[in-house]
């Protein structure tokens, strides 16, 4: 369902940027360009730019950037091409019937062959000898038959390709199998998901769209536990909700949902009989789901797991739910446990009481954080948690939220209101709250760059991190690493990740997917070890892979421009000048632009 490269161009060479961005917001011309304020985060000063001339936008203090499409996609909160067609319809350029969208260039036959992977996958569980094993894992697990009903869970045979015969005998096309990410071709037609439980994934509309297996054998192959449908035509992993649309009518009548991290912990509370539950899988809330949630109703209770990955995720989520105006609460699991953990090891009435009673404000929840850092003896850690506090005031401007806070503060500081109020009225605005990266739009002072400390860099860790990521993304996808290679291209990485990297694009040049005995013959065994390393940390936080680019590309590009910086002033040149005006710029040019959906 994507629109012609060439379609897309003429509409963008069609549409004013600044008259269709000016039609949502007040915009103002400065030299080039134009500024307004940005509608995608708390605005004060305009730090929305636009450049009529590169025909995009970019946002200088909450990093929103893009062009015309995805301006109107993200402020309409509307998919890509509805994003497309309104601005098609704007500068009066007719896109027909089938080039796109009229939503579903029939996707029904999709659907139907997701209804018969999944019809498959229980009749597999429910049948043979391998699904008495994984049926007892579910049961050991306290999964019910009723439950293994309900949320149509069922088994992957380890065979190779016994899904695409059975689905060939039905009359479903090689190519569509693979279209929805169930078969593979290499020399010969193969499944996806062998040997692992699978739940299936449906859409806000309740039709299956994709699966998640997860492993229930111990084995020497260190494999990632969830194996999930790439995203495809009909799974799009940041448009779903597990278990919506079951939870619609529950969700409506309490007037509130819980948002849990995974489908275990929605099946956990079933358990406990809550049913007003959906589950982002894994991934930061999106703007889309939390349009979803925002039909139903506006009380959310996030209950992500409480190890470091999901408290960042809780952070995120708060901004954007109280952004949206939902009220928002959050409950803390005891011990680092996860829903399911906590009914195994306190039992039902322990989970429900959590959700239903101990969960506290948003709000409150970011304080409480803050706080754990806190050292009233230590000054230093007085003004840390001071700044902390105050720039949440000031991302929310709220007269209620400050009296709150500064009341709370002043208990726990020991000090009078009074003092905090003047010391806030001090604290200069600071806008990279809430940034994920670090700005990359500042002009190029490349002497204060050498002369002074340097500016703020990426953290070499979240670099790191942004790394491992990848590797994790491209290991079992062709396509992922194929997409690396041709965007990040032969970078500047930490070494021994590097070789892995390359080893990676060497493996995919010749084979079509990942055959683990293969790829691991080849590394040495440090690599071995690194990559086993990678492979096993799930408690990273997940990033997308457009902002991995951005990370990586951003972290090369310091690195290069502080070797060009140093060189210029050893041999200044026009060209060396050039070249870090360049370098500085490239940085933002895989976000939010070209993301057809
Ligand atoms: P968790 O690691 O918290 O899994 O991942 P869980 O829900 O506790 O599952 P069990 O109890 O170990 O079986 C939460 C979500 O993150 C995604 C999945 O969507 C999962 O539901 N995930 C996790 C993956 O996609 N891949 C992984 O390897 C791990
Ligand atoms: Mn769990």
């Amino acid at each position: 369902m994507s629109f012609s490269e060439e379609l897309l161009n003429k509409i963008k060479k069609e549409a004013d940027i600044v008259k269709i961005i000016g039609e949502y917001i007040k915009l103002e011309k400065k030299g080039a360009n134009f500024v307004g304020l940005c509608p995608f985060h708390p605005d004060t000063n305009p730090s929305l730019s636009i450049s009529p001339a590169k025909n995009i936008y970019k946002c200088f203090s909450c990093g929103a950037a893009g062009n015309v499409f995805t301006f109107v996609q993200n402020y309409e909160h509307v998919p890509f091409s509805q994003a497309v067609r309104i601005v098609a319809a704007k500068c009066g350029v007719t896109i027909d019937a089938d080039s796109g969208l009229n939503e579903g260039p029939n996707l029904s036959k999709y659907y139907e062959i997701m209804q018969k992977a999944t019809a498959f996958y229980e009749f597999y569980l429910k049948n043979t000898n391998d699904g008495k094993i994984a049926l007892s894992y579910l049961h050991s697990r306290h999964l019910d038959d009723e439950i293994i009903k309900r949320f149509r869970i069922g088994l992957a045979p380890a065979a190779m390709d016994l899904l695409y015969r059975s689905l060939l005998n039905d009359k479903v096309q090689p190519l569509n199998m693979i279209e929805v990410g169930l078969v593979r071709s290499g020399k010969e037609y193969y499944d996806v998901f062998r040997n692992r439980i699978m739940f299936a994934i449906e859409d806000l509309l309740g039709n299956i769209v994709g699966f998640s297996g997860r492993v229930y054998q111990k084995s020497d192959l260190k494999e990632a536990k969830y194996v999930n449908s790439s995203e495809n035509i009909i799974f799009k992993k940041g448009q779903l909700l597990y278990n919506y649309k079951n939870a619609l009518n529950e969700i409506k009548s309490a007037n509130r949902v819980f948002v849990f991290e995974g489908f275990m912990d929605v099946i956990a509370a079933y358990r406990a009989s809550i049913l007003n539950t959906v589950a982002t899988m894994g991934t930061a809330l999106t703007q889309q789901q939390i349009k979803a949630l925002n039909k139903v109703t506006n009380n959310v209770t996030l209950c992500y797991d409480s190890d470091f990955a999901g408290v960042e995720a809780t952070k995120k989520a708060i901004h954007l739910l109280n952004q949206a105006k939902f009220n928002v609460s959050v409950v803390r699991f005891p011990d680092e446990l996860d829903p399911d953990e906590v009914i195994n090891k306190y039992g039902i009435d322990r989970l429900k009481q959590l959700l239903s009673n101990e969960a506290i404000t948003g709000i409150d929840y970011l304080y409480e954080l803050e706080k754990k850092n806190l050292l009233v003896a230590d000054i230093n850690s007085v003004e840390a948690f001071k700044q902390k506090i105050f720039e949440y005031m000031q991302y929310y401007r709220s007269q209620v939220l400050n009296e709150r806070y500064l009341k709370q503060m002043a208990k726990d500081l020991n000090t009078s209101i009074e003092s905090l109020q003047a010391d806030f009225k001090n604290t200069p605005l600071k806008s990279s709250f809430m940034q994920l990266d670090t700005d990359h739009q500042e002009v190029v002072d490349f002497k204060t760059k050498i002369t002074t400390k340097p500016r703020k860099k990426t953290p070499k860790l979240k670099f790191s991190i942004a790394e491992r990521g990848l590797i994790r993304q491209i290991y079992w996808s062709k396509d992922n690493c194929l997409r690396a290679q041709s965007v990040l291209g032969p970078i500047f990485v930490l070494p021994k990740q590097r070789d892995l990297l390359y080893s990676l694009y060497d493996y995919y040049q010749i084979y079509p997917d990942m055959d683990e005995q293969i790829y691991k013959s080849r590394l040495t065994p440090e690599m071995l070890d690194l990559l086993v390393d990678i492979l096993k940390d799930t408690k990273e936080p997940f990033i997308e892979l457009n902002e991995i680019f951005d990370l990586i590309s951003q972290y090369n590009n310091e690195k290069v421009t502080e070797n060009v910086a140093t060189s210029f002033i050893e041999e200044p040149s026009i060209d060396k000048l050039k070249q870090i005006s360049q370098l500085k710029k490239s940085t933002i040019k895989f976000k939010g632009s070209d993301n057809n959906d």
